[in-house]
């Protein structure tokens, strides 16, 4: 007699396990794995088909220029690469509450104006809802066509039926379900079902699909990992409540730049684009004080300014405090060990904070000399000049290495009336026109040496408090 199989199954990241176990071995999450009903389609009962031979192709060929549809909200076509590709599915992702469901009805809104078939599913919200919310946006004029459902098998019927969509919306993929396994909804094995249906939908008709994803606290798309394996594209939608813009980010993507931001804001009237970030990022600088850099950074094709906040102070701990949010901690590590070992820079008794201001997460490693600058002038009690921004990356061996697009950078600087740029050498010649003062730095000691003097200077005074803010005699 035939004994059905039962798998366990890890809920973060898919890992299948004969046997319960408290630990994932796979990604080392405990209580993460889950019995569930192993799927009927495989495995030794069935008996083997046997395989039809396919025609293989050349490489050198007819390709087609994967045909597009843009949305018409520029910051979301410039993150996919210039509109959806019809057949694709893009995963979007984001903290609860951030804007996903207001951003995909605004796309579908805008889609369905230039005349497309475009339906949104909500597996979350009743149809009022959704109803409800396209009201605020000024969107009920709108041909979207809306449905509150949660069973593929029913939603690829009705969406069979008929002209084919351009554009299908499902928020959430961990709301649906489908027959064909049988685990409760939202465990890995229905998620990742229930995609595949969707997909093959999507690949059959032609129609781009978004599917909405819900992310854990540590920023994965909670459970179906595997879903980002099997989708064409994985945007995450970031930011923090405490700020009005959000960031729509490229994680993955086959038909485009992984590398391009988007940038909202969140107003009562729903996301509007943000074409100009730097000025935005910009808006709220404390001028003067110390601690503060401003780093000419580039995201995607796009030059973007940013502050970078430090705070150095002496600590009550014995361990000092290292924290660091919009930025990368082992890069901070990394600033702190070479500005120690080559700057004769004490930070062993202070804890030190560093904030990239506005809630962006910024991951070029281009910000370290402007991360070093806020950080030793903190230190030194020294503002920087407030017209100069920073851009280089560091080396362990404290050298100030040249990064790319320097011209970019300093296009941007001087449009925002930016007079000066502290860059690494060797990066200036190509951009002598962009009207700045440049000032070439070739390693992080000689930065460090100018503004501990800015801050001796301006305490007029040759102090010997210099040493007890941390800095060695010879610094
Ligand atoms: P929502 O799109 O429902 O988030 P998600 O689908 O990612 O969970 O956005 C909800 C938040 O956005 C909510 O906190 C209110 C805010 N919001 C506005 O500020 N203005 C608006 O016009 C809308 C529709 C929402
Ligand atoms: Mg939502």
């Amino acid at each position: 007699m035939a004994r059905r199989t039962l798998s366990f199954v890890c809920q973060n990241c898919g890992a299948v396990y004969g046997r319960w176990q408290g630990k994932c071995e796979t990604c080392g999450e405990w209580n993460t794995i889950a019995e569930e009903g192993g799927t009927s389609d495989s495995g030794p009962g069935r008996a083997a088909r046997k395989g039809r031979p396919f025609a293989l192709e050349p490489l050198a060929g007819a390709a087609h220029e994967a045909p597009r549809l843009a949305s018409g909200l520029a910051e979301l076509d410039r993150v996919t690469g210039g509109g959806f590709v019809r057949g694709s599915v893009l995963l979007v992702g984001g903290d609860p509450g951030i804007g996903k469901s207001t951003l995909l009805i605004q796309a579908a809104a805008a889609l369905a104006k230039a005349g497309h078939r475009v339906v949104y599913i909500s597996g979350e919200e009743a149809v009022a809802q959704v109803r409800l919310r396209a009201e605020r946006l000024g969107l009920s004029g709108a041909k979207v066509e809306l449905a509150a459902e949660t069973s593929v098998e029913d939603i690829v019927a009705t969406l069979s039926e008929g002209k084919a969509p351009r554009l299908v919306v499902i928020d959430s993929i961990q709301t649906m379900w489908t027959g064909a396994v049988d685990s409760a909804p939202g465990t890995v094995t229905q998620v990742r079902g229930s995609a595949q249906t969707l997909i093959r939908f999507a690949k059959r008709s032609g129609a781009a699909v978004f599917l909405v994803g819900h992310v854990t606290k540590d920023g994965q798309i909670a459970g179906p990992r595997v879903v980002e394996h099997m989708v064409d594209a994985v945007l995450s939608f970031e930011g923090d409540g405490a700020h009005q813009f959000r960031i729509l980010r490229a994680v993955k993507n086959r038909f485009g730049p992984t590398d391009e931001i988007g940038v909202f804001e969140m107003t009562g009237a729903g996301l509007r684009e943000v074409t100009n970030p730097s000025e935005l990022f910009l808006s709220e600088r404390d001028l003067g004080s110390p601690g503060t850099a401003v780093f000419a950074g580039i995201e995607g094709t796009r030059p973007l300014l940013v502050e970078m906040q430090a705070l150095v102070a002496p600590t009550s701990l014995g361990t000092p405090r290292r924290a660091v949010v919009g930025w990368d901690q082992n890069r901070l590590s990394m600033v702190l060990a070479v500005l120690e070992a080559h700057c004769a820079v004490r930070l062993g008794g202070h804890d030190v904070y560093l904030n990239v201001a506005g809630g962006l997460r910024i991951q070029e490693p281009a910000a370290d000399l402007a991360a070093a600058a806020a950080l030793v002038s903190s230190l030194a009690n020294a503002p920087l000049p407030p017209d100069a921004v920073y851009f280089g990356e560091v080396s362990l061996s404290g050298a100030v290495r040249p990064v790319a697009q320097t011209a970019a950078r300093l296009k941007e600087a001087a449009k925002l009336g930016f007079a000066r740029a502290i860059l690494p050498q060797g990066g200036s010649e190509a951009s002598a026109e962009a009207g700045l003062h440049l000032e070439a730095v070739t390693s992080l000691a000689s930065l460090v040496a100018d503004i501990a003097a800015r801050g001796r200077g301006a305490r007029s005074a040759p102090s010997p408090r210099g040493a007890a803010r941390g800095f060695d005699k010879t610094g």
